[in-house]
């Protein structure tokens, strides 16, 4: 039975086995690229997707549980006309990726964040934001969701 589910805002059909990670499904079957593989554990945030508006590390959730779900990746982040989301347009202004690998992920929790949080302080930024960065990116990832912050 395939998984029925949306993703980034249009109707999709999952044929994968119901235990395969929602990670690969997204990539392998949509062919979507934007969401990385870390470390596979739920551990790195590097995967991380909204599923119904709640940040999601991807690797760690099989497919099965996502049927009539809503999900957005990366590559829903921005509007339908390409309008980029505050956060994204912050992250280029601060110039925030380095090798790049982690920022989907980021991005993903910092809009996660920023969706309950508006106006977060320092305090609240460093305990939504769990996600690895091997390039110690953190203060400009700081600052950018600082300037990203109330701009919708
Ligand atoms: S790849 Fe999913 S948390 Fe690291
Ligand atoms: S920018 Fe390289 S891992 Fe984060």
């Amino acid at each position: 039975m395939p998984v029925i589910a949306k993703v980034n805002g249009k109707p999709v059909s999952f044929n994968a086995d119901p235990d395969t990670p929602l990670l690969w499904a997204i990539r392998e079957e949509l062919g979507m690229t934007g969401t990385k593989f870390g470390c596979g554990i739920a551990a790195c945030g590097a995967c991380s997707v909204h599923v119904d508006g709640v940040v999601t590390r991807s690797c760690s959730v099989p497919v099965s549980d996502v049927a009539g779900k809503s999900i957005t990746t990366i590559e829903g982040l921005s509007g339908a006309d390409g309008t980029l989301h505050a956060l994204q347009a912050a992250w280029i202004a601060h110039q925030v990726p380095q090798c790049g690998y982690c920022q989907s992920g980021q991005l993903m929790a910092a809009a996660a964040l920023l969706a309950a949080t508006p106006k977060p302080t320092d305090a609240q930024i460093d305990e939504a934001m769990t996600n690895i960065c091997r390039c110690g990116t953190y203060p400009r990832i700081r600052a950018a969701i600082h300037a990203a912050a109330g701009q919708g």
